[in-house]
């Protein structure tokens, strides 16, 4: 099959996005030749005045070898920068997309006299504010006009702040394109261990009969950085944790948790599935919520002396289904807390008919940690080793760095964008999704933007309020002392 040549524009070339996540991506992607110099071409677009070598060289930095990939690496840098062309203009006027078309057009017909197929994804490294202009823009004058070929947009969040803000964004960019050329990134669905949920899940009999809330106490879906809002206090305080993580990609995660098998791997069955377990989450209740501030978050010159803006939350989410009646999903996330991890954590129900008095030893616990140190873990109760009759904690651990050593786990970015080439939206939000997770969220959102809820102070690098470990322990989170599981270093 002739597929064509591709070109790639990066709208808001010149911006951290870009810089930091876009087009290092694009730079593993080329090294590894899933696009390659012979059909692929870069185009970045922003609105200040600079050469091509301009951007380039601001580029150069940002692009790190991977591990194993430091022999080649200025090579592998000097043959991916000359595919980047740049062109300057304003988002919402005609004359910057007519050259920016023309620029396309050109390298197309350079690579494509006969006139075939050709493929055209826009990435829009740019704030939601202008994704309608700039929508229009490419819609008039920049689709791919080949017989065979497509346009793809690429957008991330924040799409709205609100459920009515983000209707609004969706059914303006709707207006222009169809949902399969909307590629709506949650960078947390191109994490490995976020991929591979669907396996463990639905390729292992192990779970089957256990994944439910006869065997489930709760589940934990926890994010924590170990750093402020520093350098982006404007941003972060207009939304907040609860848009910034939560809504997002907490959210997806507990999708990938909790929907039921979909009917084939197919992405419309799969997000199918998605929608209908959120279409399942009741309202949050005000007393299953706990918000927090750091102290010190006002200090940012960017950021009102008033603001309750919260940098912390933690709050239940309850699923009303067959499968989960009961089950608290408690999804935790916060800035500038003691440590950076992102996990999954089952907490399995108490044995029922004990006779070792395991109550004080603490429960089974199926954990998935995305991050740091990639991990599958299974805390379970062992005889401890020795001559005496007693219990221990101990794990069954599948512990990334060690089993697959020779394996470099790619970023999040690279796999999306790749999949965007390749036309697979599996691992992108459908536009009723996101509308349902807005629903869920919006009210309390509400609430808090006008000061109905307040964020309870915290200090930097701690765990958060500790009204929000009270809240975990009152809905059955059972934490258990002196059990800590420090990943394995490979020797
Ligand atoms: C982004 C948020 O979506 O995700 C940031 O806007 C956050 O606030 C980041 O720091 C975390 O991503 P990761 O991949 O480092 O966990």
């Amino acid at each position: 099959e002739e597929i064509g040549c591709l070109s790639i524009i990066v709208l808001g070339a010149s911006g951290d996005l870009a810089k930091k996540k876009t087009f290092p991506a694009l730079f593993h992607l080329h090294r590894q030749r899933f696009i390659e110099s012979h059909d692929v071409h870069i185009f970045g677009y922003a609105r200040s005045k600079m050469s091509d070598d301009d951007l380039r060289n601001r580029l150069r930095g940002y692009l790190t070898p991977c591990k194993g990939c430091e022999e080649t690496h200025e090579e592998d840098v000097s043959k991916f920068l000359p595919l980047i062309k740049y062109v300057s203009g304003p988002y919402d006027a005609d004359e910057g997309f007519l050259s920016l078309d023309e620029e396309i057009s050109a390298y197309e017909m350079s690579k494509n006299d006969k006139g075939g197929p050709s493929r055209r994804l826009f990435y829009l490294a740019l704030p939601p504010s202008v994704y309608p202009p700039v929508c229009k823009m490419i819609k008039k004058f920049c689709m791919n006009k080949s017989k065979g070929g497509w346009t793809r947009v690429v957008v991330e969040k924040p799409f709205g702040k609100d459920l009515n803000s983000s209707e609004a964004l969706s059914t303006q960019i709707g207006e222009l394109f169809d949902e399969s050329q909307i590629y709506r990134i949650d960078h947390y669905l191109g994490k490995e261990l976020v991929q591979n949920l669907l396996v463990l899940r639905f390729a292992n009999r192990l779970f089957m009969p256990l994944w439910n809330h006869d065997n489930i106490s709760n589940v934990q879906i926890v994010f924590k950085e170990d750093f402020g809002t520093e350098g982006r206090g404007g941003y972060f305080n207009e939304y907040g944790i609860i848009r910034d993580i939560l809504q997002n990609h907490l959210l997806q995660v507990l999708c990938l948790v909790a929907m039921e098998k979909p009917v084939s791997l197919k992405p419309e069955h799969i997000r199918d599935e998605k929608v209908k377990v959120l279409q399942s989450v009741l309202p949050i209740k005000d007393d299953e919520v706990v918000i927090g501030q750091y102290e010190g978050y006002t200090d940012d010159p960017t950021v009102p002396k008033d603001s309750n803006t919260p940098t912390f939350a933690t709050m239940v989410l309850r699923i009303h289904n067959e499968r989960w009646e009961g089950v608290p999903f408690i999804l935790k996330a916060g800035k500038s807390m003691k440590s950076r991890k992102a996990e999954i954590r089952v907490q399995f129900k108490d044995v029922p008919g004990d006779i070792f008095n395991l109550k004080s030893k603490g429960r089974n616990e199926f954990v998935i940690r995305l991050q740091p140190s990639e991990a599958i873990y299974m805390k379970l109760i062992v005889k401890e080793p020795g001559l005496e009759m007693k219990t221990a904690q101990s794990e069954l651990d599948l512990s990334y760095r060690q089993r697959y050593q020779e394996v470099a786990i790619p970023e999040a970015y690279e796999r999306l964008i790749l999949d965007t080439i390749r036309g697979d939206q599996q691992h992108f939000v459908r536009r009723d999704e996101l509308k349902v997770a807005w629903e869920i969220f919006t009210p309390l959102l509400h609430k808090i933007d006008n000061n109905e809820v307040q964020s309870l102070p915290y200090k930097r690098g701690s765990r958060g309020p500790e009204q929000a470990d009270k809240l975990a322990e009152k809905v059955g989170y059972v934490q258990t002392h002196g059990y800590v599981w420090i990943p394995p270093t490979v020797s």
